[in-house]
């Protein structure tokens, strides 16, 4: 059996108006009738998996819950942040959390992504389940389509081959643009999914080696966490410090004994509203429109109203995102809606 450990604890600034400090993305319906996390554990379920440990913070536990309750999901673990410190102690503790059974298999997944074919996705968990069964770190590689430079690139030591696990000679995480464009046009690199799978003692004995400085304030988080209704509350005051520091820096750039699993699952990390709009049903000129949204004469835009009584129209726009929500409207040039993180920071607009 594998354990899903379901990271949702991250804020989705990109997003807003629709992504807010107190309700991020992967809460909402973003694409199609479940939220993304949902879909996320939903993914994550059936015989080969037990039931998912969701780690998330505490304002969000109640909405955890929630959702799980409304999938029909019973028996999840759910592992409280007293406050964000990225990834790393959030998967550290986790795994603390399955010391005493140290070959059980964890596969830590985030929980706002978009995967299309789940059936691909399967069977790359289980091409990769042998090498995490022997000690591997295993990452899941996406061919890339563009230069980003918001993920991890994976350097293969082979030609791959989809569903085949292979021996990873190297991982860059989230490189400026002009290594990311050499990475892309070198064709040995894949964009690195954000999913890992690894056995307990494995991930333990990395951050043992590689960020030694994590393990004794997340061991004393656990030691005085507290079981609280259905939730387990880490410990604030040793939670607290934790270096805040993502599993990517933290473990994987260091850590030597990684596998790649080749994927194409139709991945979309749905990180900006350019993200969300290439994943969109489009019509001819390339518009993507939901709720109450009328376009004339546009083309390659976005309009999203999520106000049942406000209609939203388009009138001669290009490469436009246009999004209404209750106390929000954002209008984007597509090409920089990677920057509307910086704009909602500078503006502190979320609330
Ligand atoms: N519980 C918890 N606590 N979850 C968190 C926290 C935290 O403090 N911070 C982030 N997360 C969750 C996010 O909600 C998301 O589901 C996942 O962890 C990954 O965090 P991101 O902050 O979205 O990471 P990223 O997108 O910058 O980079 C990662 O994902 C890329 C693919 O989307 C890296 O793994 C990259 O290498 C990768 O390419
Ligand atoms: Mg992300």
């Amino acid at each position: 059996m594998i354990v899903p450990v379901i990271l949702a604890g991250g804020s989705g600034t990109r997003l807003w108006p629709a992504s807010r400090k107190s309700y991020p993305k992967q809460f909402t319906n973003l694409v199609g009738d479940h939220s993304l996390f949902q879909e996320s554990v939903v993914r994550l379920s059936g015989e080969r998996f037990a039931p998912p440990m969701v780690v998330t913070g505490t304002d969000f536990r109640f909405i955890v819950a929630d959702q799980l309750d409304q999938i029909g999901i019973d028996g999840a673990d759910i592992l409280l942040e007293p406050d964000a410190r990225n990834t790393a102690p959030a998967i550290l503790a986790a795994a603390l959390c399955h010391e005493d059974t140290p070959d059980t298999i964890l596969l830590v997944a985030p929980s706002d992504h978009q995967v299309l074919d789940g059936a691909a996705f399967a069977e790359a968990v289980d091409a990769g389940v042998r090498a995490a069964e022997n000690g591997e770190i295993v990452t899941f590689g996406i061919t890339p389509s563009s230069p980003e430079t918001g993920y991890g690139y994976l350097e293969l030591s082979k030609p791959p081959r989809a569903g085949k696990s292979q021996p990873l000679k190297s991982f860059v995480e989230k490189p400026g643009r002009g290594v990311a464009v050499e990475l892309v046009e070198g064709g040995r690199h894949l964009w690195n999914a954000g999913i890992f799978m690894f056995r307990v003692d494995t991930i333990i004995r990395a951050f043992d080696t590689l960020a030694p400085q994590l393990v004794i304030p997340c061991r004393a988080a656990l030691a005085t966490g507290a079981k609280d209704l259905c939730f387990f509350r880490l410990g604030a005051e040793a939670y607290s410090r934790c270096e805040s520091i993502s599993v990517d820096y933290a473990v994987m750039e260091a850590a030597d004994s990684l596998h790649v699993v080749p994927v194409d699952c139709g991945w979309s990390d749905l990180g900006s509203w350019r993200a969300v709009h290439g994943t969109s049903d489009q019509d001819s000129d390339g518009n993507a429109l939901s709720g109450s949204a009328t376009q004339i004469g546009c083309s390659n835009s976005m309009l999203r109203s999520d106000r049942a009584d406000t209609r939203i129209v388009g009138l001669g726009l290009e490469n436009i995102a246009a999004i209404a929500t209750d106390d929000a409207i954002l209008v984007a040039n597509m090409n920089d809606s990677e920057q509307v993180k910086d704009v909602v920071a500078e503006l502190k607009l979320i609330e």
